[in-house]
């Protein structure tokens, strides 16, 4: 794997090769920003996004606008659907009614000869009442075909497209594009346009979405809402996999609202089951030649857990020849330079940094720093309390610590 950029300091350093570069991944909120091609060495990319400032856009701007028509399908966008890549969740809003909760769909565009039927949903938080929450699975799909699909009645019937991967195969490539801690900032938009201008085919999102939480009471649902608008113009085309960080938390007691994940989990669902997960916060799914692993910093982890416990067995169903990248997805990164919440990641580093060692996974990108950082193939495994051994060591079978978290949110760089 060629170089994504130039960071120095301590153990963190340049990706080593892994011989024939079959997925490639762009990280595209990254300030210094890079991208790889195939079989090639990394081409540093001229994108570059304002530093600053840093504001949200205000709510009328054509960013966030309401598309024309009664009860028009909004915040449209689609994730994976199963574990292998042959379907899609297609998820929207409606504001004035339900509407319809069937999807059209077909291989032409205008000509949708098949349909699938969802499900709608809704939920108040503190004083804020959502729109209906549509959410569609189309399954059954063929590999690395364009599929074109309408949402929607009459006349403010809405119409998208998403093309699915190829069969997973180890030679499959494919492109990917990598977001973290996004927001919905003028930065954020410099963001987002400029992943759709690479072709990325499918994001991975490394948690922070909307920073809705930011704001107060009914508001904190409204900018749950400009953000599912402001992220349609990719996320209703590609595919993002979802990974939740502490932005999705929203426990607020101060309005009553103390069930963690509550907006997030309305809004975004993932195909846990499909990998025999039983929360949406944790899943993995198979595509083209990657296994990506989500993982959420903020839920139970620590052995016994849920989450500790599925991740054990899917480890196990990881194979190698089928899919030889190893991708991990969480937000608080395990290793980070920053002061900028230096050790939030350790707790999760000592209860999987073993595993990954052993399972050899290639990559683990995370966000929740914002900025961009690279490690080498370092382990602490050797580590524990009552060993000395506390420093990192090189370690050819540990993952390259990638964090990308500087989308653009409001929040700014970490700065050191
Ligand atoms: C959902 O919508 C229905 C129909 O408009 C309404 O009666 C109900 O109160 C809503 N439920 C919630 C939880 O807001
Ligand atoms: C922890 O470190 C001590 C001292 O090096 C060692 O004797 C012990 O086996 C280690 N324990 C585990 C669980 O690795």
């Amino acid at each position: 794997m060629p170089h994504f950029g130039d960071i120095s300091s301590g153990w963190i350093k340049r990706i080593e090769n892994k011989g024939s570069m079959l997925v490639q991944l762009l990280f595209f909120s990254s300030v210094l920003l890079s991208c790889i091609s195939n079989g090639s060495a990394g081409v540093t990319s001229t994108f570059v996004r304002n530093e600053w400032p840093s504001v949200d856009i205000p709510l009328d701007n054509e960013v966030f606008a309401v598309p024309k028509g009664y009860n028009a399908p909004q915040q449209v966008h689609i994730t994976q659907g199963d574990y292998d890549g042959k379907a899609v969740i297609i998820s929207w809003v409606t504001a004035d009614e339900e509407g319809s909760n069937k999807v059209r769909y077909g291989l032409s565009e205008g000509k949708y000869e098949f349909t699938a039927e969802g499900t709608v949903q809704n939920y108040t938080f503190y004083n804020y009442k959502s729109g209906y929450i549509h959410q569609c699975l189309v399954d059954g799909l063929q590999y690395d075909t364009k599929y074109f699909y309408e949402i929607g009645d009459g006349d403010s019937s809405r119409r998208f497209w998403f093309r699915t991967p190829p069969p997973i195969d180890p030679d499959a490539p494919y492109k990917f594009g990598i977001i973290g801690d996004l927001g919905q900032t003028y930065n954020s938009l410099s963001t987002i346009e400029h992943c759709m201008q690479t072709g990325a085919e499918t994001i991975l999102f490394v948690g922070d979405l909307s920073y809705a939480d930011r704001y107060k009471y009914h508001d904190v649902g409204v900018r749950w809402d400009s953000w599912g608008r402001f992220a349609e113009r990719s996320a209703a085309y590609q595919p993002w996999i979802w990974s939740a960080g502490n932005h999705e938390i929203e426990y607020f007691p101060y309005m009553g609202e103390v069930i963690p994940f509550r907006n997030y989990l309305h809004r975004y669902p993932t195909p846990y089951l499909a990998s025999e997960s039983s929360s949406p916060l944790w899943y993995a799914v198979r595509r083209a030649s990657a296994h990506i692993i989500v993982l959420s910093s903020y839920s139970p982890f620590v052995k016994y857990t849920p989450q500790w416990k599925w991740l054990e067995q899917e480890l196990k169903r990881v194979d190698r020849k089928k899919t030889p990248w190893l991708i991990v997805l969480m937000h608080a990164p395990m290793y980070n330079s920053n002061d900028a919440h230096f050790m939030e990641g350790e707790s999760m580093r000592a209860v999987f940094e073993s595993w990954f060692c052993r399972h050899k996974v290639d990559v683990v990108f995370a966000g929740h720093v914002h900025a961009y950082e690279r490690s080498y193939r370092i382990s602490n495994i050797r580590y524990n309390v009552s060993s000395g051994a506390s420093y990192p060591v090189p370690d050819k079978s540990a993952p390259v610590y990638i964090t990308v978290g500087d989308g653009g949110n409001q929040e700014g760089l970490a700065l050191r």
